[in-house]
């Protein structure tokens, strides 16, 4: 793994969807192009994540971050208040962010954060787009405060770390939820509750750590699923059904996730297809069978969720 401080090199790893580690004041990130699906997949594929949890966007300025969700007067002021620096706000998505819905893995929402570490800055502002990053460590590892534990947990995983010494504050950011009326704080971090009640002059309460279970499906977060009824493990689709295929198959689908079985790429297409067969008016959905091994797990793991009765999960 190359380590550098470079940062044309590390512009040019990103334009062409590579990824790049680098270090912001909490914790390294696994950088990847926001608005890459392939680049958004292999950053789920590195970290050897068995879900996909939706990721933080990073970019350099409040100016960037409305192009991609709507802020409410609360997130304004916590922006103001806190931007750059050690928080991260989940806000309501805008139709035309062009961010990957891989990255935010089907959610109506976004959590964004405008790092304040220097070598980050410049990397925002020199690629001059949104930057997906999770924390730089392989999944259930501890999230990495330098370049030498970045190399330590990806090491033939990613191709640069940009050095930047060791994070200053060494946890990961606060997250807070400002998609419903009140905000709520989803995880505790390097900026403090007090901090921010001092801001908002009002308290502030927990809302449900986990992203995937929230305590106000529809309000807090919605997952996405198809309008579609979904079918999985398909290998001989009824009439009615429109085949959402995987590898090579001996019926035509309507959509093919990865005509070479690439499950990388299979994830990169996930949500973008079934987007599209709802677009298409397509009301039974059929999935072919995939391998439930490396990104096959993360994916099978959303099929199940989109699958599910609504009203049930
Ligand atoms: O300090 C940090 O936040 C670091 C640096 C690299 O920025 N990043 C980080 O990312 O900790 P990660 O992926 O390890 O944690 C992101 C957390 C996850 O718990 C995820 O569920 C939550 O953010 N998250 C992301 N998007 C969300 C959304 N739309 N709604 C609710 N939670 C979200
Ligand atoms: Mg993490």
């Amino acid at each position: 793994m190359e380590r550098t401080t470079d940062i044309s090199a590390a512009v040019d790893f990103l334009n062409s969807g590579r990824l790049v580690a680098f270090p912001t004041e909490t914790v390294y990130g696994l950088g990847g192009d926001a608005c890459n699906d392939t680049a958004v997949a292999a950053i789920f594929a590195a970290k050897g994540r068995p879900q996909f949890n939706p990721l933080i966007v990073h970019v350099a300025s409040m100016e960037a971050a409305q192009e991609l969700a709507e802020f409410n007067p609360t997130a304004r002021n916590l922006a103001d208040a806190f931007w750059p620096g050690p928080l991260t706000l989940v806000l309501p998505r805008l139709d035309q962010c062009p961010v990957s819905l891989l990255a935010s893995a089907g959610l109506n929402s976004l959590a964004i954060r405008v790092p304040a570490h220097p070598l980050a800055q410049s990397l925002l502002q020199q690629f001059d787009g949104p930057v997906v990053a999770p924390s730089a460590n392989p999944s259930g590892a501890i999230s990495p405060t330098s370049a030498d534990h970045v190399v330590a947990g990806l090491v033939g995983k990613i191709d640069m770390v940009l050095d930047g010494g060791d994070c200053d504050v060494g946890v990961e950011s606060t997250i807070i939820s400002c998609m419903g009326n009140e905000p709520v704080i989803l995880r505790h971090g390097g900026l403090a509750r007090e901090a921010i009640e001092a801001v908002l002059g009002v308290s502030i309460s927990d809302g449900h750590q986990d992203a995937e279970n929230p305590t106000a499906p529809g309000q807090l977060l919605s997952h996405y699923a198809p309008r579609a009824s979904v079918r999985l493990e398909v290998i001989d689709p009824a009439k009615d059904e429109a085949l959402l295929g995987f590898g090579s198959l001996a019926v035509e689908p309507v959509l093919n996730l990865s005509t070479t079985g690439d499950l990388t790429e299979a994830a990169a297409n996930l949500f973008k297809m079934l987007h599209q067969l709802d677009k298409m008016g397509v009301d039974k959905i059929a999935i072919s069978p995939i391998p439930n091994h490396g990104l096959g797990e993360a994916i099978n793991d959303r099929l199940r969720r989109a699958a599910t009765p609504r009203g049930t999960n």
